[in-house]
């Protein structure tokens, strides 16, 4: 086996419609410092892919009876006819070690067009519930998961006495609900706080911290797997 097949991987999907934004320059950036640290990176790119959140029911065979979302993901993956793109998109998700969910905070949550990524790539039956359970039980177990974003706010108004309040209150139907959900050990978030407001001294500061703080967390995770967010 060479060294690169021995490589963990790290799944980044990426969600901005802007190829210059800061958050795609912090996405590139966390990417290099991944693989510095010696993973494999696997990018979606959800805008560039022309990727549709929207689970709808022409994309599952037809069945009898009234649409029942969850019901049709799991009778896709026993009868192996998930989606072509979906089933691709949740093969990359499960040949991953790290997942890293890179996104610019709209609406104190993630993008529509991430959180349909979820919605139709977390699949009944294949990520959780039919032959797994659910948070330890679930098929993600033992991997790991961390969000990488922006915001336009600022990051006093983040605190708990904030203008928003806590940040973690904010992500934690991420953390809870979708990834610790599925199986995942959830590391510490990596967050640039107004970019938008910053001067290009700032943001290049700024990227140096995201590459900091990333190889700081792969290399605590990459190799040991030892390391524990909360
Ligand atoms: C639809 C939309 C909703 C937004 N909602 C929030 C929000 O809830 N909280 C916040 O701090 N910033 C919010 N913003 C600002 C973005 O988070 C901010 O512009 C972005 O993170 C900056 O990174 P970028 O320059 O790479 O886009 C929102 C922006 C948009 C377009």
């Amino acid at each position: 086996m060479s060294t690169l097949d021995a490589a963990p991987t790290a799944l980044i999907v990426h969600a901005h419609p802007e190829p210059h934004s800061f958050s795609t320059a912090q996405m590139a950036t966390a990417a290099q410092a991944l693989r510095d640290t010696g993973y494999r990176v696997d990018i979606l790119d959800l805008y560039a892919d022309a990727w549709s959140p929207v689970l709808a029911r022409e994309e599952f065979a037809p069945a009898e009876g009234p649409f029942k979302p969850q019901a049709a993901q799991m009778r896709a993956i026993e009868d192996g006819t998930l989606d072509a793109t979906v089933k691709a998109h949740l093969d990359r998700l499960l040949a991953a070690d790290l997942l890293v969910l890179s996104f610019p905070m709209w609406w104190f949550s993630l993008p529509a067009i991430l959180k349909g990524w979820v919605d139709r790539v977390f699949v009944m039956g294949g990520v959780f519930g039919g032959d797994h359970g659910l948070f330890g039980d679930a098929a993600l177990a033992g991997k790991q998961a961390m969000l990488l974003l922006t915001t336009g706010g600022p990051s006093e108004s983040f605190h708990p006495e904030g203008t928003f309040g806590p940040m973690e209150d904010f992500l934690f139907h991420i953390h809870r609900g979708m990834l610790e959900f599925v199986g995942y050990h959830v590391l510490n978030p990596v967050i640039t706080y107004g970019p938008a407001h910053m001067t290009d001294q700032e943001r290049a500061a700024a990227l140096e911290s995201v590459r900091d703080s990333v190889t700081l967390i792969a290399g605590e995770t990459g190799t040991s797997r030892a390391y524990a967010a909360r």
